[in-house]
């Protein structure tokens, strides 16, 4: 099954120039390495208003099932992607976050100082992931096995159900 993903990178300095985005791109041949694909992508600067906007418009373009933002998850100043995220989010995935950060403290301690999270826009769900590529890559990878599922529950698919019903039975 594809899944149609857009990958925003959160960065001031990748933004501007300053810094090559290595995160994203990884992002996007992890994305293709799963046969999925890839719609959208851009870099903009840590602004609440940009995040914001290219979440928002992103999802109601019926062009991506899945966003994922790389960056602005820490403790900075200008880290604000998570408050940009649950601006324009209809409905909380609290679920994905907690074990990305589960996972991530297997890894690292300093995977309880990423404040990213995730949610629902109309039919796109919308994932926060650090900004490191080390970080980005590792939490995509604990997220992984459950995006084809997800993506069927958004379209309201009703083959769906029967896989909530085999695994109940
Ligand atoms: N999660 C994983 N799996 N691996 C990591 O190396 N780095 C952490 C954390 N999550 C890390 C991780 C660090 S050092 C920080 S500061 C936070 O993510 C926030 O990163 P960000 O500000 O780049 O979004």
């Amino acid at each position: 099954m594809d899944i149609r993903f857009g990958v925003v990178t959160v960065s001031d300095r990748s933004a501007s120039g300053e810094r090559v985005d290595a995160s994203g791109p990884i992002l996007v041949d992890a994305i293709r390495i799963q046969g999925w694909s890839v719609n959208k992508v851009v870099i903009i600067p840590d602004d609440l208003e940009r995040i914001k906007a290219t979440l928002a418009t992103w999802a109601d373009s019926d062009q991506v099932d899945v966003i994922l933002t790389t960056g602005g998850t820490g403790f900075a100043p200008r880290d604000v992607t998570p408050e940009g995220t649950q601006a324009i989010l209809e409905r909380l995935v609290p679920g994905i976050p907690e074990v990305m950060r589960a996972e991530s403290l297997k890894i690292t301690p300093h995977a309880m100082l990423s404040r990213m999270t995730a949610g629902i826009r109309k039919n796109t769900l919308i994932i926060n992931l650090p900004g490191s590529p080390k970080a980005a890559l590792e939490n995509f990878h604990v997220i992984k096995p459950v995006l084809e599922h997800a993506v069927k529950l958004l379209k309201d698919d009703p083959g769906s159900e029967q896989g909530h019903l085999a695994t109940k039975q």
